[in-house]
């Protein structure tokens, strides 16, 4: 029985992740350190400052904190001029049709972001009436793949860890959703998701029947 439903919002509702590797891999160009779509793998669904650590860890070059504040907030400006013109247009194929089928079902649904972005997406997106909660990075300590945000999400919906489904496209967020003791659904390529219960190559495989399936045989 699935109790609910917990959805990463970069690269699982929406294409953003697309938006922050274009982000970093400008800033990375500038910084002359070498930066391809491989790399970025790790960095997604990494907190701004963890993503940038892994980025300078590339260089020779030693960054001071003011630096490397200047550097974030370069980067998060160059991310919020991209996502400027995000709207309902922008919704990852089959994504909406399948939180509203599993909300229709009863099913309690979350979000569980690394995005201090995470708020002005889901509203330009107009997906916040589906979700009962939304969780992002200023509201927890620790980010994934750290469980907290997962766990602080089912909470807030009242719903046992061992109940829920977590849905994520970055390996931090899979072992997050692992560590938590949920179901992991990963979207994208098995290489990089090889933690998740469930892969699928895009959301647009993601059907409410087809999940409650794999959920049980997981069970047996
Ligand atoms: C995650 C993304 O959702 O949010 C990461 O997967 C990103 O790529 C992180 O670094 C932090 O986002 P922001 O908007 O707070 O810089
Ligand atoms: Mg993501």
């Amino acid at each position: 029985q699935i109790e609910a439903i917990i959805y990463d919002l970069d690269g699982v509702i929406t294409d953003t992740a697309e938006y922050h590797f274009l982000a970093w891999k400008a800033l990375a160009d500038e910084l002359d350190i070498p930066f391809d779509r491989s790399f970025n793998e790790q960095l997604k669904g990494l907190s701004r400052v963890d993503s940038l650590e892994l980025i300078l860890q590339q260089s020779n070059q030693t960054y001071s904190e003011e630096e490397k504040q200047r550097l974030a907030a370069k980067k998060n400006e160059h991310y919020q001029e991209l996502i400027q013109k995000i709207s309902q247009e922008d919704l990852l194929p089959g994504i909406e049709s399948f939180m509203k089928e599993a909300k229709q079902a009863g099913i309690k649904t979350g979000l569980a972001s690394a995005s201090k972005n995470a708020q002005t997406v889901i509203e330009r997106l107009r997906v916040t009436d589906l979700l009962d909660t939304v969780v992002d990075a200023a509201k927890v300590e620790r980010g994934k793949p750290d469980p907290e945000v997962f766990l602080t999400a089912a909470k807030q919906l009242e719903a046992p860890a061992a109940r829920c489904v977590g849905i994520e496209d970055a390996s931090s967020g899979v072992k997050a959703i692992k560590a938590a003791g949920m179901y992991a659904v990963g979207v994208g390529e098995r290489e990089y998701l090889a933690q998740a219960d469930w892969v699928i190559s895009d959301t647009s495989h993601l059907a409410l029947d087809s999940l409650v399936k794999k959920v049980n045989e997981n069970k047996e």
